[in-house]
């Protein structure tokens, strides 16, 4: 029987920014199961990723499958998607489980720009998310600073600090995964609610990149430690 405890789901890994991740972690030898609304655009997905990461241990599924056969989920599509994709794993979804929040609810879901977001009642997109999920399945925020280009540039290192926030036991379980992809530094965020900061921190990177000309995507670091 196959051990799942080490997969890592990608739902919606058919983007940009899911994709980029199954490459990075499929580099480093761990097990990615790429999840979409569609089995063959994940088998699609899965196949990309093997042409560009020989021996990737990689498999597409649809998003019910993908959640079930991981204990690490990770959530990589649009925030105004998010609730939805929720709703259909739902029955896939089981206690202990973490599911990982990187989206940034943008402005654009409402038809405005991508440089602010939208305020949302429980005080981040990370918050919707644990609020929306079955009780015992933990929620981390992860990764909403990091640059989906620079992720799908392999040749180079992601410089980037990432601020992972949640529960502790399933935070550390988060930052571990952070230095699979070389440049990416975890940095323990503490309680969920923290996501607010670094979620809006992403609407301010995409207008450092418009006005300093910087189409691949800043990365931030934070310096003292
Ligand atoms: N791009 C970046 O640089 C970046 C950086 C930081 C954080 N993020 C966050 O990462 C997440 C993914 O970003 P992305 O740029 O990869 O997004 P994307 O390419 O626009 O979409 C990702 C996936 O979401 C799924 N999707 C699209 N419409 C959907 C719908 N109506 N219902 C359910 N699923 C739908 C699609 O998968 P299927 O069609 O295969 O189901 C799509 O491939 C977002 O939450 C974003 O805020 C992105």
């Amino acid at each position: 029987m196959t051990d799942n405890s080490q997969a890592i789901a990608i739902l919606g890994g058919t983007g940009d920014q899911g994709l980029g991740l199954a490459l990075r972690f499929c580099q480093k030898g761990r097990r990615v199961l790429i999840g979409s609304r569609k089995a063959e655009r994940a088998v699609e997905a899965a196949e990309q990723v093997r042409a560009k990461v020989p021996g990737a241990q990689v498999e597409g599924y649809g998003n019910e499958e993908a959640t079930a056969k991981a204990e690490i989920v990770i959530l990589s599509v649009p925030f105004e998607h998010t609730a939805g994709t929720l709703k259909a794993i739902k029955e896939s979804l089981r206690p202990g489980q973490i599911v990982v929040s990187m989206t940034v609810p943008l402005a654009t879901a409402i038809g405005d720009g991508a440089v602010r977001t939208v305020g949302i009642w429980q005080g981040s997109a990370a918050e919707l998310v644990a609020s929306l999920v079955p009780a015992g399945v933990e929620v981390v925020s992860a990764f909403q600073n990091v640059s989906s280009h620079r992720l799908q540039h392999l040749e180079e290192p992601v410089e980037c600090d990432v601020v992972v926030s949640g529960a502790k036991a399933a935070r550390e379980k988060i930052m571990a995964l952070c230095p699979l992809v070389e440049g990416l530094r975890a940095l323990d965020g503490g309680p969920l609610s923290n996501a607010r900061i670094v979620e809006s921190m992403t609407a301010l990177i995409i207008g450092l990149n418009v006005r300093h000309k910087c189409p691949e995507g800043l990365g931030i670091r934070f310096t003292g430690l």
